[in-house]
């Protein structure tokens, strides 16, 4: 997800922003979510919507802490099990694999199979191919479904779908942020599993919500990019109780 500050061009940059946007390939999002396109301009990438971007391949630095913060309150448990949806540009699940131990085993649930396609091939250098990791399974489908799938099964489960707690990608993604979704993510969670929900902005009804199905929330907010720049970020982790 990319929500950038216009400020600190360098005369580089501006050179990059003369290159016209290519589209590399397109795909329809899974459930009336209408078009998704995979643009190129030089060495950069983006994935759009008809509603605007979703993911640029120059800012990851929140994206990687969903991912960092999440993953240290699990890396010590044996066999841990974690659920990410989406895979977007695979930055998120290249820094929970950099995190986790050797025996963990790590669920990536992507919509679009297109995007899953697109991150075998021109993606798929950006976060250092993640998906060729043994600790990697895809799942092609809804997050939203997998996690109903299993009670007691995630260490921890982290949500990048959406520009925040309401459906962007696609309507029908509201569900994973009304109290149903997120009852389901707690059923979904092992004991002090960890909930953790990147978004562009602060939502208090979300946070509340997380509250009211029992889960302990920690609201954090940290930088669209990794050198400690760029705009601020949110990040929910909501932990189930033992
Ligand atoms: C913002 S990108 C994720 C970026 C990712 N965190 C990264 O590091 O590159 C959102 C991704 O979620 C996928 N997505 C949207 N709705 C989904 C759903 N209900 N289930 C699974 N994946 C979904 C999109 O297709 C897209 O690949």
């Amino acid at each position: 997800m990319v929500i950038e500050e216009t400020v600190g061009f360098s005369p580089q940059m501006f050179e990059v922003f003369m290159i016209p946007w290519k589209l590399i390939d397109r795909a329809q999002v899974p459930g009336h979510g209408g078009e998704m396109c995979l643009y190129q301009r030089g060495g950069e990438f983006t994935i759009r919507l008809a509603a605007g971007e979703l993911m640029n391949s120059r800012a990851h630095g929140s994206e990687d802490a969903l991912a960092e913060l999440a993953c240290a309150r699990i890396a010590d448990r044996p066999c841990p099990r974690v659920l990410i949806g989406g895979l977007g540009m695979g930055y998120t699940t290249a820094a929970a694999l950099r995190r986790l131990r050797a025996d963990a085993q790590v669920l990536v649930s992507e919509l679009v199979p297109a995007v899953v396609k697109w991150n075998r091939g021109p993606l798929g250098e950006f976060a250092g191919h993640p998906l060729q990791d043994a600790r990697v399974t895809v799942c092609e489908a809804d997050v939203a479904l997998v996690l109903q799938a299993e009670q007691r099964a995630y260490d921890a489960i982290l949500l990048d779908v959406d520009n925040g707690p309401e459906g962007f990608s696609r309507k029908g993604n509201d569900w994973l942020y009304a109290r149903a979704g997120l009852a389901a993510a707690f059923a979904a969670l092992r004991p002090a599993g960890v909930l953790a929900v990147w978004s562009a902005g602060p939502d208090r009804a979300f946070t509340k919500r997380l509250h009211q199905v029992g889960f302990t929330v920690n609201e954090v907010r940290v930088r669209a990019r990794a050198s400690n720049k760029g705009g601020r970020h949110t990040i929910w982790l909501a932990v189930r109780g033992s």
